[in-house]
């Protein structure tokens, strides 16, 4: 590894970074961490804080778990590739795929697709969605329904059921096909409702509205995060999925709950859709299934699902869909001992316990800071605070201060995450409640110095 100087110096300079400007990550290099233990990270220059950001909602067994590391590196000299395509396949896919069958039996999964990542699940299950219906006899089900705000990744499936706009404009033309419902957002609405079980009611009335206006026949499937992470950690009314569900079974559009951060725990129930009490039809999966470790996700399939594919007798139900690291070896040994550690540490519990302090101790500073708009939390390690800069107006605060926010909350002990005017928190789930007071006065600080 070469020294201090080369690295500084060379930062940002030859890497385009993702989800942001190339002009601005060379004219404000981004912090290098060199090392993380715990729920903490150090960056170069020493400084060590509580990583609230969890990598990326990802990191939720902490830092420091030896099980997965010590799995991944035996892993690497037992069988570091080979290849899963129809024909062969090795133990630890085998393996992780009955646990995590076994993990997701209670919201109705029966059988698991391994990919790469979170993109390459949601983008599995919009095809393995079409094909379902090909396979029934219903080939004019090919369109897509999702919500505004939700964010389903970046390749060109993923980004079409998209609900920000930044993640699609300069992409554009999408798939077609793709359409948007409002999403369950009581700060701000096309409805002006501010109860979020009315909001709930007006959606699944734009949902049916939707359906009725398209032809149900050309609807393959319903995407939504069962809590929204990206757009802003926007927590439904406990009615909302079920809503949903509803409507999806009333019109034979498959549902997908996109779980790649709500998945293993975060939502202090082990999948968001069980947190609602509702069972999808798919789910797409990455982050927790190998707590950030190595780069892996899956896309689950119901019965319903897998038995349309497996009775088929045409040749029509051949999976032509698939990535050469889908079942990697050692990201299947990752996923086996990271589901293993899961289940044995319990997460999803320090999760609601540890989600819950987070909330309420916002909730205090929002008592204090008048910047604070909007907090929403309180199921799980989930927590998005929207800051505005009048609050009877709603302006959203504007970019410079939030870089202001975010450095000084960093310099006084917390990794926090922007996305526009909100700040996101994902913290590990095993954090300790001092690490959580911790975000929480660093938090005090920031929001006091603008
Ligand atoms: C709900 C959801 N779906 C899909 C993705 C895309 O996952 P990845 O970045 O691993 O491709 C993300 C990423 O944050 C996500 O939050």
């Amino acid at each position: 590894m070469r020294d201090h100087n080369f690295t500084t110096e060379h930062n940002a300079r030859h890497l385009w970074h993702p989800m942001g400007h190339p002009a601005d990550s060379q004219a404000n290099p981004p912090k290098i961490i060199v090392g993380a233990q715990d729920s903490s990270i150090t960056d170069i220059d020493g400084h060590t804080v509580v990583d609230a950001v969890g990598g990326l909602w990802c990191v939720n067994l902490g830092y420091s778990n030896n099980v997965v590391k010590d799995a991944i590196s035996k892993q690497l000299y037992d069988l570091p590739y080979y290849s899963a395509f129809a024909g062969s396949t090795n133990p630890p896919a085998i393996e992780a795929s009955y646990l995590v069958r076994e993990m997701f039996a209670d919201d109705g999964m029966s059988r698991v697709f391994f990919t790469s990542g979170g993109s390459d699940s949601v983008e599995t299950c919009l095809r393995l969605a079409r094909q379902y219906h090909r396979l029934r006899g219903e080939p004019t089900r090919t369109k897509y329904i999702s919500l505004k705000k939700g964010y389903h990744g970046t390749h060109f499936g993923g980004a079409s059921v998209n609900g920000n706009n930044r993640f699609r404009i300069n992409y554009e033309p999408l798939l077609p096909g793709c359409f948007h419902l409002p999403s369950p957002y009581t700060y701000r609405n096309p409805f002006n409702e501010t109860d979020p079980a009315i909001l709930a009611q007006l959606i699944a009335q734009s949902f049916e509205d939707e359906i009725a206006f398209q032809g149900a026949n050309t609807i393959a499937a319903f995407i939504m995060e069962p809590i929204q992470g990206a757009g802003g950690v926007i927590v439904t009314d406990a009615s909302f999925m079920k809503l949903m569900r509803d409507i999806c079974d009333r019109h034979g559009i498959l549902m997908i709950s996109d779980e790649v951060i709500t998945g293993f725990g975060r939502t202090g129930d082990w999948s968001g859709a069980r947190h609602w009490g509702v069972k999808p039809d798919m789910m797409s999966m990455a982050k927790g299934i190998t707590s950030g470790y190595f780069p892996v996700g899956a896309a689950l399939v119901s019965d319903k699902v897998a038995e349309v594919f497996e009775n088929d007798t045409t040749g029509e139900g051949a999976i032509f869909h698939g990535y050469t690291y889908s079942a990697h070896p050692v990201g299947s040994a990752a996923v086996v001992a990271t589901v293993n550690e899961t289940l044995r540490l319990d997460t999803k519990t320090n999760a609601a316990a540890r989600g819950q302090q987070l909330y309420e101790g916002v909730q205090k500073l929002a008592q204090k800071h008048d910047i604070i708009g909007d907090v929403r939390g309180g199921h799980g390690l989930m927590m998005g605070i929207e800051l505005v800069s009048d609050a009877t107006n709603k302006t959203p605060m504007d970019g410079a201060m939030m870089k202001k926010i975010h450095q000084t909350a960093y310099e006084n002990g917390a990794m926090v995450r922007l996305g526009m005017h909100n700040i996101l928190m994902s913290p590990p789930l095993v954090i300790s409640p001092a690490e959580i007071d911790q975000i929480i006065n660093a938090l005090d600080v920031a929001f006091g110095s603008v």
